[in-house]
C-alpha cells in the first residue's frame, strides 16, 4: 500500500485506530469495494412478496430494520428487475439501513420531518417502520427535490408532503412541531471513497470543519420544530468525529433538554469516542461503506 497521506493519518488518529486497524481502514478506502446493497420494501410491495433473487439471512445481525432485505449478490442490478419499476423496493447502501436501526428506540411517532430528504432513502426506511406517520420530506435543492418527489411517488408514498424550506426557514415555522425529525446531514462524504467513488478533498480539514459548522447550524435551526418528548435522529455518511460525535457533543452541551438515547440493537457499534450513546459503522464491519448515527430525545420540560 502507498504511504498514507497526512490527511489519512490525521483521520486514523482521530478515530483512534491501532496501526493494524488503520492499515485495513485505508485499504478499504483505496479499494473502494465496501458497498453492500439493501432494498427497502414499500407500501406497494405485496404482503407475501418473494424477491426474484436470493437474499441474505440477517436474523443473527439483530438490527436489520423491518421491511429491509439484503440481496446475497452484492453486485445485483436490482434496478433491472420489473419489481423495481413497480416500486416494490428502493435500493440503498446497507449502512443507511443500519443508521435507521436507531429508530427502533423511538415510540411510534404521529409526525415526522425528514429535513435533508433527497433522494429519499431515510424517508423510505422511516415509512417502512412507521407507515401511518404524517410525513414531510424536505429538500432544499430544487433538482434533488424533484428526484425525491419522483422516488416517493414510484414507491407509493403518495401521502407524504414534499417541502423545500431551508433550516432557518423551518426555524420560523412556529405552528409546526414534529415527534420525529430526521437530520441525515450534508457531510464530507468520506464513505464514498469506500464505495469506489471519487470525493476529492473529503479528508482535508477545511472540508471537514466547514461541514461541521454547517451541520451545527442546521441542527440549531431545526431544533425548535422538535416536539417536547420527541426524537431527532442525526446521521452522516462520513467518518470524521468532528462531523459526528463533536457535533452531537456541541448540541448536548447547549441544550440541557436533549439527551442521547441508548439503542440496544446497536450496542456492539457504540462509539468509543464520546461518553454518550452514539454509534459508528466502519467498512471492516461488513455492512456497507460506513456511517454514524446518534438519537436525541427532547425532554418534556423546558430546559
Ligand atoms: C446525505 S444527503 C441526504 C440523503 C437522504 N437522507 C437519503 O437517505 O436519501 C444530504 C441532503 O442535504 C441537503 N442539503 C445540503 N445543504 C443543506 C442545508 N444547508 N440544509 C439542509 N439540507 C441541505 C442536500 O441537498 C442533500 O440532499
Amino acid at each position: 500500500m502507498p504511504e498514507p497521506s497526512k490527511a489519512e493519518l490525521r483521520l486514523c488518529s482521530r478515530l483512534r485506530l491501532t496501526d493494524g486497524e488503520a492499515q485495513d481502514f485505508l485499504q478499504a478506502l483505496r479499494e473502494g469495494r465496501s458497498s453492500r446493497q439493501a432494498l427497502v420494501l414499500t407500501s406497494l410491495t405485496p404482503p407475501d412478496y418473494v424477491p426474484p433473487f436470493p437474499c441474505a439471512d440477517a436474523s443473527s445481525w439483530g438490527w436489520l430494520p423491518p421491511g429491509v432485505i439484503v440481496p446475497e449478490d452484492a453486485d445485483l442490478k436490482s434496478g433491472a428487475f420489473d419489481d423495481y419499476r413497480k416500486g416494490f423496493y428502493y435500493p440503498l447502501d446497507l449502512s443507511s439501513a443500519w443508521e435507521s436501526a436507531a429508530l427502533s428506540a423511538v415510540p411510534v411517532p404521529a409526525s415526522c420531518l425528514d429535513l435533508c430528504a433527497a433522494p429519499g432513502g431515510k424517508s423510505m426506511l422511516m415509512l417502512a417502520r412507521f407507515p401511518e406517520v404524517v410525513h414531510v420530506a424536505n429538500e432544499v435543492h430544487p433538482a434533488r427535490r424533484g428526484i425525491l418527489r419522483g422516488n416517493l411517488r414510484q414507491c407509493g408514498a403518495v401521502r407524504s408532503e414534499v417541502a423545500g424550506l431551508r433550516p432557518d426557514q423551518w426555524a420560523r415555522e412556529e405552528e409546526r412541531l414534529f415527534d420525529l425529525i430526521l437530520a441525515d446531514a450534508p457531510c464530507s462524504g468520506q464513505s464514498l471513497l469506500a464505495k469506489g467513488m471519487k470525493n476529492p478533498g473529503c479528508l482535508n480539514a477545511p472540508m471537514v470543519n466547514g461541514n461541521a459548522k454547517r451541520q451545527k447550524g442546521i441542527l440549531l435551526s431545526v431544533l425548535p420544530r422538535l416536539a417536547p418528548g420527541g426524537h431527532l435522529l442525526y446521521s452522516t455518511c462520513t467518518y470524521d468525529p468532528e462531523e459526528n460525535e463533536k457535533v452531537m457533543g456541541y448540541l448536548l452541551k447547549r441544550h440541557a433538554d436533549l439527551s442521547a438515547v441508548e439503542v440496544p440493537c446497536l450496542s456492539s457499534f457504540r462509539s468509543s469516542l464520546c461518553s454518550f450513546p452514539a454509534y459508528r459503522l466502519l467498512p471492516r464491519d461488513g455492512f456497507g461503506a460506513g456511517g454514524f448515527c446518534c438519537l436525541l430525545h427532547r425532554s418534556f420540560s423546558a430546559a
